[in-house]
């Protein structure tokens, strides 16, 4: 059984797929591995450090995957990247499957079996594979820190001979996985903080955390969450509703955080123009949405839009990646726990069992076909 680790070939992509700790588990399970000359350097891990670990190392992509039966990835490959895959390579990623439906058809084309990371169900025994989760809540801690530094004054409070500087006031938008961490963040830089969610459980944990919790809790409220965990869509007389009460807090605020996502559709709008307007110059908005769509109106991807008044719009791509390091620890973790219980011990070789809901879960491309039921009716 032979394991590629290629270079992640997206230029804004510092991650990396694998790490010595997890190429010393692969070789435990009786695997080869192989890595790409430099696949590790901008996640701070030589090719030594690899090949220290049992790796061996190639020199050119089309070396690494070679008779590879694993392709171990942080983004989906192109089609083209897998022309010389085995056509029963099994490709794990971060797939960004939504909306890209030709792209999955032209990978499915080239025979490999696709995994998709970010499907992974959210049970007990998956939770060591949950890369949303793992990648989410460094997205969650190193926003703040990003937005601290775009921001021009201090986050505590302090009580200097020259006078009080007053503690930064934080609003965070969405309170799942990123939120949480960002809210534990802002907290422990001494800002004021204050969040919203559509979901009535995140108000307890807003509170537990130290701060304040901000939302229009009516019927519709208690009911929006779904038997997964996950955030409705909201009627539009809430949104109008929960509209007003956001608007009246934004503009009080220093920094606001937007993290509302709901899975398999564009980001919910939250911040509009006239709300950006209505803060004061030098406030910052932070849209961690904004790779699938933006939470704020004037958002861009990968820019920071500075308003003719004087607030910052940071569209920051792949927060995550920005820790690369550790974010190439966690995700590396996430993928040897999957691969490992997709191999026979025995035999040391491949062995899926197909009916295995993780399996069923995260299987995208199979014998050439798009076999994913979420994808099926768009396909
Ligand atoms: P997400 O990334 O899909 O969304 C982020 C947050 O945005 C969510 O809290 C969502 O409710 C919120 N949101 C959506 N629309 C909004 C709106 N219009 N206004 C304000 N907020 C809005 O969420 P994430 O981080 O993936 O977490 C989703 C759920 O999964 C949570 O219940 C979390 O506790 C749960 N979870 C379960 C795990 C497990 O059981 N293994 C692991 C991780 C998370």
């Amino acid at each position: 059984m032979r394991i590629a680790v290629p270079a992640e070939t997206d230029p804004g992509e510092a991650r990396v797929a694998a790490t010595p700790e997890t190429v010393k588990k692969y070789i435990a399970l009786g695997a080869e591995v192989v890595v790409q000359s430099h696949a590790g350097i901008q996640s701070g891990i030589p090719d030594a450090d690899y090949a220290g670990a049992g790796a061996a190392i190639a020199d050119d992509a089309r070396r690494t995957i070679a008779d590879a039966d694993i392709i171990l990835r942080v983004r989906r490959p192109h089609a083209a990247e897998l022309a010389e895959a085995k056509p029963s390579a099994a490709v794990f990623a971060i797939a960004d499957p939504y909306g890209q439906i030709e792209a999955l058809k032209t990978v499915a084309e080239t025979g490999v079996l696709l995994f998709a990371m970010e499907l992974m169900p959210r049970i007990t025994r998956a939770q060591v594979m949950d890369v949303l989760s793992s990648q989410a809540n460094l997205a969650g801690y190193r926003c703040v820190i990003d937005a601290a530094a775009e921001f021009g004054r201090a986050m505590p409070m302090m009580m200097t001979a020259a006078g009080t500087v007053p503690a930064a006031k934080i609003f965070i938008m969405g309170v799942g996985v990123a939120g949480l961490q960002a809210i534990a963040t802002a907290r422990r830089l001494g800002a004021i903080v204050t969040a919203t969610d559509v979901r009535p459980a995140t108000k307890e944990q807003v509170v537990s955390l130290g701060a304040k919790f901000i939302a229009v809790e009516d019927e519709e409220f208690k009911q929006a969450e779904t038997a997964g965990g996950y955030a409705k869509e909201m009627s539009a007389a809430y949104q109008e509703k929960q509209r007003a009460l956001v608007a009246s807090h934004i503009a009080k605020q220093d920094i606001v955080i937007t993290t509302a996502l709901i899975p398999g559709r564009p980001a919910p709008l939250l911040i509009t123009e006239d709300m950006v307007d209505s803060m004061r110059p030098g406030s910052v908005i932070m849209d961690l949405a904004v790779e699938r769509g933006g939470n704020c109106a004037l958002s861009k991807p990968g820019e920071i839009v500075t308003t003719a008044k004087g607030v910052k719009v940071v569209g920051l791509l792949n927060i995550p990646g920005r820790l690369a390091a550790t974010a190439s620890a966690l995700y590396a973790r996430n993928l040897s726990a999957f691969v490992e219980t997709l191999v026979d011990k025995t035999n040391k070789a491949m062995a899926i069992n197909w009916d295995d809901e993780i399996v069923k879960a995260t299987l995208l491309t199979k014998d050439g076909l798009l076999v994913h039921p979420n994808f099926q009716i768009a396909a």
